[in-house]
């Protein structure tokens, strides 16, 4: 793949400019498009407070400013815009990038943390409460540099700014094979809000994403989803650059998705339900890291927690974790809050929604919405009212209510501020170690994962912050287990 690509990128690159100066712009050149600007005084004021918090990113930057690793490189980033994203931003700024950056969702902005970094003149594109359409128009605008020119790097989170790129990609083959668009066939409607807006940009430049593919030297991935979005366009050979899989490193995803949704996905369902935990039945789909987190955190909030799982493996750590392990279809008349935590789909159906008992809350902290069958749910005969954004209501017709939160999207980011600080760091910490991996090595189409080595340098740095004093293996010891005394100190195949 990747030698077709620099064969035909050779003629490609001659004609590029001589393209790009014919072509209309992409995007409205827009210095930013977020909520309200007036934010940024309260967004600089948290950043202040959360980088004490975030040891990983202030560490790199005191490595790394001064060498600027990362200039002279264009980074678009499509992740989370919140104040702990904000700081990455500024990490990836202090290193040199020129950053351009939208949310991963709808809900997710934090608008001060947005407006505090448009007040720095760096280019984001994102407010909480986008349509659709919008969402995907700033994902463009994210990845839509002076010229027309795109990204050479990427920080995406659920994979949209790779999937916009591919897309775009796909079509203009498809157009130069065909000589004609293909028709929209899709009935989804986020899949048509995608197939509309690369039309228009076909029709502006009908080898934009041509032109930017050459240049793109990598993305690399923050979670599970677009990880496993990654992995299937591996099989599929159609991956057009590499990507490296932050979420796979240790500190990553035993700390993010645990540890973080241990503590974010309580907050969520608290601040927009305002609900007593204690005492519930919480019904949580899926144990794996994401389920582990949440499934602790309301136990340890004094809830029966009932798991979900196909997976016999994770199965049998939920019971021996004490957890009672049912099928969905079985509990729905016990569970007062229900939790899908898989990286699936339909996992609760319309069907299951009607059987569950008044006043159910039902809510997803997987990456995607389709967890959850919202639009069915939306075209079915519940009558629904919005009691405040992101809580909803449906009445069903026999007067049977149940809740839904975040439209079905992430819970912990539409409905709180996402993970706390801290453990953000420890994510982002990677994010940024990946992106000089990638800008350093320019490595092959393919997917890459962290060195074990770093990752343990990862945690060693945030150890400092919590007081902990790490034992030194001596020289004998290190020998006797046949390790290096400075690590790595595991296997790559240890899971932790
Ligand atoms: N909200 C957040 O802050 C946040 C943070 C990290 C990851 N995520 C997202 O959460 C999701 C889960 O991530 P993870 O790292 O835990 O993934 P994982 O693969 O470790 O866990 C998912 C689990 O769901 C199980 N599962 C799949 N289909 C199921 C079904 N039909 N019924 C019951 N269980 C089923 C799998 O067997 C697996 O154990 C992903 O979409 C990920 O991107 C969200």
């Amino acid at each position: 793949m990747r030698v077709q690509l620099n064969e035909s990128n050779k003629s490609m690159k001659t004609q590029k400019s001589k393209i790009q100066d014919q072509s209309k712009k992409i995007v409205e050149s827009l210095p930013y498009k977020i909520k309200d600007i007036a934010l940024a005084k309260l967004g600089r004021d948290k950043i202040d407070i959360s980088e004490k918090e975030m040891p990983g990113l202030m560490e790199l930057r005191k490595k790394y400013s001064r060498s600027k690793p990362l200039k002279g490189f264009r980074l678009t980033g499509s992740l989370h815009m919140t104040i702990e994203t904000a700081i990455l931003i500024e990490t990836l700024k202090d290193l040199g990038a020129d950053v351009r950056w939208a949310s991963c969702n709808i809900f997710s902005t934090q608008d001060e943390a947005a407006a505090a970094i448009a007040k720095t003149k760096t280019p984001v594109f994102a407010w909480k409460g986008e349509t659709l359409e919008e969402y995907w128009d700033c994902t463009l605008q994210a990845l839509t540099f002076k010229n027309n020119l795109g990204p050479n790097l990427i920080v995406d989170d659920g994979g949209d700014a790779t999937l916009l790129i591919h897309k775009g990609f796909e079509l203009e083959n498809y157009f130069n094979e065909h000589k004609k668009l293909p028709k929209i066939t899709s009935n989804i409607e986020e899949e048509i809000v995608i197939e509309k807006l690369l039309r228009k940009v076909h029709k502006l430049n009908p080898n934009h994403w041509h032109n930017i593919v050459p240049e793109i030297i990598g993305v690399s991935e923050e979670t599970t989803t677009g990880v496993a979005r990654l992995q299937q366009m591996v099989e599929d050979a159609t991956l057009l650059f590499p990507a490296f899989n932050v979420n796979d490193a240790a500190t990553k995803s035993k700390f993010d998705n645990l540890y973080g949704c241990r503590e974010s996905l309580a907050d969520g369902i608290k601040r927009s339900t305002e609900i007593m935990l204690a005492g519930k039945t919480v019904v949580v789909c899926g144990y794996g890291d994401v389920g582990k987190g949440s499934a602790q955190s309301m136990k340890s909030y004094g809830c029966k927690v009932i798991v979900t799982e196909i997976d016999p493996i994770c199965a049998l750590q939920a019971a021996m974790e004490g957890f009672e392990v049912r099928r969905l279809e079985d509990v729905l008349k016990r569970g007062n809050i229900f939790v899908t935590t898989t990286g699936n789909k339909d996992i609760i159906t319309l069907k299951h929604m009607k059987k569950m008992k008044d006043q159910a809350i039902v809510c997803n902290i997987g990456h995607f919405d389709n967890e959850i069958q919202v639009d069915a749910l939306n075209k079915s005969d519940a009558k629904r009212d919005q009691i405040k954004p992101q809580l909803d209501r449906y009445t069903f017709k026999n007067g049977k209510q149940i809740f839904l939160l975040a439209e079905g999207r992430l819970v912990n980011l539409g409905c709180a501020t996402g993970h706390a600080s801290f453990v953000m760091s420890t994510s982002f910490s990677n994010q940024v170690l990946a992106q000089l991996f990638l800008a350093k090595n320019k490595p092959a189409p393919g997917i890459y994962d962290l060195p074990r080595k770093l990752d343990e340098e990862v945690a060693r740095i945030h150890l400092k912050h919590l007081d902990a004093d790490l034992t030194k293996l001596s020289k004998s010891q290190a020998e006797y287990i046949g390790v290096n005394v400075n690590g790595p100190y595991k296997k790559d195949e240890y899971r932790y």
